[in-house]
């Protein structure tokens, strides 16, 4: 990111100090539980925000040397990530092309990926190099795996769930693509991973990364009560960035503009469309996160994937560092956030709230939401009317 653009953030929070008001949005949105409950909206989300776009599936650091892989999925399509032996990250279908079982598990290092059923063998590139009984098959019926489009480019991978897909990372990131630059996510390493089968909409995952109205209650024990509570929202076309100012953000008043340091004590929670989000980092946090939460097989069902980086080649002291911001982030995502998630989603499945509602500090929610629904072709007023049993009165309002 720019310097300028850091420290115009860092001014409009200074601003916001000096009037001892956070920022707030201009409404406060009403709107369905459908979203996190529907059927026929899931399958629709599925469709038109997963499996037709780009997908910001994972780090560079997931697969960080050669003969790396990494198998997990865009909506339920398997996707196998690997680092060939040329170095190259590439995506594929994670299924063999004899009779379709899957090839690889979790993650991990290979040098070759031989499939459990009947041994059909694919190099790193994915070329079919090897197989039993060759002759019992016509050599046109010997393929590779399915190759999906894959960007690398500032840690990042990018993939397009379709083999056709059009995948265009600077499109893709409009100027979030120099914002995140800014991060340094190349020099970071993997150190630490959780998945499970979470009993949430995948929406409620991203939905957590969207706002922090919810922290100093919420984490009230792990990030305590204290920060500034200006905090800014920041939207980049369909992407959003959530700053928090550390409390040292004040000390800038007292230092020339040109000898504020590049962090400008601020750090940045970043949603990219539709369900990644990436936190944490320097300056303030040893760790970084990742996040990704993938609609399974219902709507009240998600693969939930949270991963943990530390700066590469930590000293002693740092080990010890990285090793407790992970212990913390686990506590905060997996301790506090996921359970209050499950109780949301229960609660809804049970009939207990007709609607909810985003007030004016979750402005990025009420943002991301909308552009979920402009997507799928969604009315929420509609869907709240109807949830209200009274168009005519909600109408009016
Ligand atoms: S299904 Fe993979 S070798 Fe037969
Ligand atoms: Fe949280």
């Amino acid at each position: 990111m720019e310097r300028a653009k850091r420290i115009e953030i860092a001014k409009k929070v200074l601003d916001l100090v000096a009037k001892d008001e956070p920022e707030y949005g201009e409404e406060s949105w009403e709107t369905d539980i459908g979203r996190f409950i529907d059927k026929d909206r899931f399958e629709l989300e599925k469709q038109k925000l997963f499996l037709e776009l780009p997908q910001l599936i994972a780090l560079s650091a997931d697969i960080e040397n050669n003969g790396d892989y990494y198998a997990t999925d865009i909506a339920g399509k398997p996707i196998l990530l690997v680092r060939g032996q040329d170095g190259k990250a590439r995506a594929f279908l994670n299924a063999c092309r004899h009779r379709g079982v899957q090839l690889a598990q979790g993650c991990g290092k290979a040098k070759r990926f031989t499939c459990p059923y009947h041994a059909w063998t694919y190099a790193t590139d994915g070329k079919l190099i090897a197989l039993p009984n060759r002759e019992a098959f016509e050599p046109d019926q010997l393929r590779g795996l399915v190759e999906l489009p894959c960007i690398e480019k500032s840690g990042m991978l990018l993939v397009h769930p379709q083999p056709d897909g059009h995948l265009d990372f600077d499109e893709f990131f409009g100027p979030m693509a120099s914002y995140l630059e800014d991060f340094d996510i190349e020099s970071y390493a993997l150190l630490h991973e959780h998945r499970e089968l979470a009993n949430i909409n995948w929406k409620h995952a991203v939905d957590g990364g969207l706002e922090a109205y919810h922290a100093p209650i919420l984490h009230k024990d792990t990030f305590g009560t204290g920060g500034l509570s200006q905090l800014l929202h920041i939207p980049f076309g369909d992407h959003h960035a959530l700053i928090a100012p550390l409390e040292e953000i004040v000390t800038l008043r007292d230092i020339p503009e040109e000898d504020w340091p590049h962090h400008c004590y601020f750090s940045s929670t970043n949603s990219v469309f539709p369900n990644t989000v990436i936190g944490g980092g320097e300056p303030g946090l040893p760790v970084l996160f990742f996040q990704r939460s993938e609609p399974a097989d219902k709507p009240g069902e998600s693969n939930y994937v949270f991963r943990l980086y530390g700066k590469k080649n930590p000293n002693e002291e740092q080990k010890a560092i990285q090793k407790a911001g992970v212990e913390l982030f686990l506590k905060v995502a997996i301790g506090e956030d996921m359970p209050t998630q499950v109780s949301c989603q229960k609660m809804m499945e049970a009939g207990a709230v007709p609607t909810v509602v985003f007030g004016k500090r979750e402005i990025n929610l009420t943002r991301m939401h909308k552009a979920y629904d402009a997507m799928i072709g969604h009315k929420a007023e509609d869907a709240v009317a109807a949830a209200h049993g009274n168009p005519v009165r909600v109408a009016a309002e």
